[in-house]
Order: structure tokens, then C-alpha cells, then sequence
């Protein structure tokens, strides 16, 4: 069993650095939000908790106006212009591959020209400076900062200095986290939600794995919405690390009559962790808990019964000494998909995985790939699309894009209305 460390152990230089924001993070996240925003615009982007349903709403209509207009050089040459003021800094100094890039791709596509810092080696950090010190250089020469940080609370703390130095008069820009340690993905969790308003729209034939027509898929499955709300999903893997998993099922819990089933082993480390089942709780989501999709609940076997399946990989980076071995002597063969399994989902349902997918343990076989729900490379690809619309949004160009948008489509879908139009053919 992992340890914990004993009371009188020395702090680490990690944890000192972030003990002057120390009382302010510990606050409830509710009151966090309001300082997150500048004048009910999101300003700096640090947990999965500041968007609501109408928010999701507006980026996901945003990226789908950025991805139809890309789609020609008109549209092309008019996002470009659109922020090519501004520069934006990526400081990503955990492993990354799309995010990184989609961030990056997402700027060029507005015009915002970008640089980067990956290895604090190569960074005055090596020189004792305090990496507080190195964002507040950051900011003097970008004007946005996204950021990846194995320490969970860094992004966090940093939209605190920039909101300090904007209240004594100096310069100060938005703060995105990609990634917060074991805690938050906020993006990625956008990216996922985008993934599911499309394929739960249930009308573009390459984001919905059925190209039946909704009226027939409701035959087969008495009850069936179009949306997010009403729905079951289904998280598989290291729940208990998985900082993708905490922020979409934070999302998630903004829609009415969601289940989510957690299938993890029964374990501390890999199991639901309280908070974040306290958290949904709290806002009414069902959950429940269990350590197969084989599994039943209400009469019917797991994996029957979801509407969409978020596979994750175990974060085998967050283990320390004793993990290893624990982890040996554990049955993790239930967190792995198989194509006897896939055959048993509904033909609608979406498979979603964050990504990298880890080859070694094999929790998606590729074999899973060309089937029509597998849904994680074009998920991947959404998330530039959606991380384009956040930066319009931090920016303040989203109206520009909807008005530029509208003077080429007459019409447009609302991804909350049961009645949604169908987009136009090409986006
Ligand atoms: C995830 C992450 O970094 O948390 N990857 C990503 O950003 N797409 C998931 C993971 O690494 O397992």
C-alpha cells in the first residue's frame, strides 16, 4: 500500500513556492471563479468548474463557425487576421504532444504568433530563479501564458500573480492550465464535451458512429435524447489520477440525469477519489462504482448499457516506490477494452480516450480502431478546433467570428435543443 508521508517531513522547494497562495487555494472552488473572470469574461482558464452548460454551449458553436470557416481561404485569411497582435507563450514543462501542438495549431490558425519554454533546464530556473519570477517574465513579453505543470496547484497560483500585479497597476495576462499534476485538464475536458455535443447531435455522419437517422436509433433505444443530459457514461481506467477524468466529470455533472460509472479497481490509488465523489454528488450526478464492465447494474451488464465509454491509461509517472508493487498483485485486466467487449455497446456510443493510449498495457487495442465508435482521433482533432474558439473567447473576438460566420450561413443548430438544425453540409 502506498505510504503516506509522515507531518514532519521537510517540504519540498515545490511546496514552497506555492505557500504565499496557500490560503487562497484552499478556498472552495465556487469562490475561486469570480476571480478567474474580468468583467464576466473568462479570463484565465484553471478549472473545469467555469463552465456551465451555456458556456459550453457558446465555445462549441464558436469552434464549429472557426472549423466551417477554415475550410476556405476567405475563412482562412479572416481568423488569421484576427489576433495576429498578439503572442502567446507555452510553458509546458510535462511531456506533451496534442495539447501542446493543438494549442499551438489553435494560435495559428487566429493569427497569434507562439514560443515556447518546455525544459526548465534551459530556463533561468537553473539559476534559482523562482518560477514565479520566470512567469512574471513571461508575461512581460507574451500576452497569454498556457501552461503544463506537474505541480497541480502552479497554474492556479499564477492566475493569482497576474491578477496581483494587474491590481498594483502592471502589466498582467490570462493564464491557461493544460494540465495540472494529478488534478485538472480543463481544456481537455472541453475537448471531450465538444466530442460528445457532436456525436450526441447525432447528425454528422463522421462524429456519430451510427449513420442510421435519429428516428431510427430512438426505435432501437426507447428514451433517446439528442444532448449531453440524460445520458450514461462510462469511465474505465485510473480514475483515482486521471486529471482528464476529474474535469469531464466535473462538466459533465452540468447536465440533468447523467450517470457516471466509474470502472476501476478497488484500489486508493486508482479507485474514485473522495473529493471529486463528493463534488458530484453534491450536484445530484448518479454515480456508481464498480471494478467491471461485466458488472451489473439496474439488471443489465455495464457495458450494455452506456451511451458513451472514456478510456483511460494508468499513470504509471504519479506511482512511487511502493505502487510498483502494489500494482503487481492487482487484476487490471478489467481496465483494458476488447472487441468482444466493443460488440456489446450500443451501436451509437462513442469511445473516447484522452490519449497517448499506452501500447505496453493495451487498455485500446488498435484492432478497436476502425470500428465507427472509436472516436478518439477525431476527438484529438476537436481539440484545436475548441481550443481556437477558448483563445477567441479569452481574446473577446468570438462576436467578430459570429458575424463574419453569419454572412456566409443563413441558419445554425443549437447543440441544447432537441430540435437542432442540420449544419451546413461542409463544416
Ligand atoms: C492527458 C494528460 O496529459 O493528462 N493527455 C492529454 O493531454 N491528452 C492524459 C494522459 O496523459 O493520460
Amino acid at each position: 500500500m502506498p505510504s503516506n508521508s509522515p507531518a514532519d517531513r521537510v517540504p519540498t522547494q515545490d511546496e514552497l513556492d506555492l505557500l504565499i497562495y496557500q490560503s487562497r487555494i484552499e478556498r472552495p472552488v465556487k469562490m475561486k471563479i469570480p476571480e478567474l473572470c474580468r468583467e464576466e469574461r473568462l479570463r484565465h482558464i484553471i478549472f473545469s468548474g467555469q463552465f456551465t452548460a451555456d458556456r459550453l454551449e457558446d465555445l462549441a458553436s464558436t469552434a464549429d463557425k472557426i472549423r466551417a470557416l477554415s475550410r476556405n481561404r476567405e475563412g482562412q485569411d479572416f481568423l488569421l487576421h484576427l489576433l495576429n497582435n498578439k503572442r502567446a507563450m507555452l510553458y509546458f514543462t510535462q511531456p506533451s504532444t496534442r495539447t501542446f501542438l493543438s494549442f499551438m495549431a489553435a494560435c495559428q490558425i487566429l493569427g497569434i504568433t507562439c514560443n515556447e519554454v518546455r525544459d526548465p533546464t534551459t530556463s533561468s530556473e537553473t539559476k534559482g530563479e523562482t518560477r514565479f519570477d520566470s512567469i512574471r517574465m513571461f508575461s512581460s513579453y507574451f500576452d497569454l501564458i498556457i501552461m503544463r505543470s506537474k505541480l497541480a496547484r502552479l497554474a492556479e497560483s499564477c492566475a493569482y500573480l497576474m491578477n496581483d500585479l494587474a491590481e498594483s497597476g502592471n502589466r498582467s495576462v490570462p493564464i491557461i492550465n493544460a494540465g495540472s499534476g494529478a488534478d485538472e485538464h480543463p481544456t481537455q475536458a472541453l475537448l471531450d464535451i465538444y466530442t460528445l455535443q457532436r456525436t450526441f447531435q447525432f447528425s454528422h455522419p463522421k462524429d456519430s458512429p451510427v449513420s442510421t437517422r435519429f428516428e431510427k436509433l430512438q426505435n432501437e433505444s426507447p428514451g433517446l435524447v439528442k444532448g449531453l443530459a440524460h445520458k450514461v457514461y462510462g469511465f474505465c481506467g485510473d480514475i483515482g489520477r486521471g486529471r482528464t477524468v476529474r474535469s469531464l466529470a466535473s462538466l459533465l455533472a452540468n447536465y440533468k440525469g447523467v450517470t457516471l460509472i466509474f470502472v476501476a479497481p478497488n484500489d486508493p490509488t486508482l479507485a474514485l477519489k473522495d473529493d471529486l465523489r463528493r463534488r458530484l454528488t453534491d450536484r445530484g450526478v448518479r454515480l456508481v462504482e464498480v471494478e467491471s464492465f461485466e458488472e451489473h447494474v439496474d439488471g443489465k451488464s455495464v457495458i450494455e448499457q452506456l451511451d458513451a465509454l472514456y478510456m483511460t491509461r494508468i499513470q504509471k509517472e504519479h506511482n512511487n516506490s511502493d505502487d510498483e508493487a502494489h500494482f503487481a498483485q492487482l487484476d487490471l485486466s478489467h481496465c483494458k477494452l476488447t472487441t468482444r467487449l466493443v460488440a456489446r455497446m450500443k451501436t451509437y456510443a462513442p469511445i473516447l480516450h484522452p490519449f497517448p493510449r499506452d501500447q505496453h498495457f493495451g487498455e485500446i487495442p488498435p484492432e478497436i480502431d476502425d470500428d465507427p465508435r472509436a472516436m478518439y482521433f477525431r476527438q484529438a482533432r476537436n481539440g484545436m478546433w475548441v481550443r481556437a474558439a477558448l483563445l477567441a473567447t479569452v481574446f473577446g473576438v468570438e462576436h467578430q467570428i459570429s458575424r463574419f460566420f453569419h454572412d456566409e450561413y443563413s441558419e445554425w443548430h443549437n447543440y441544447n435543443d432537441d430540435q437542432a438544425l442540420t449544419p451546413p453540409k461542409h463544416v
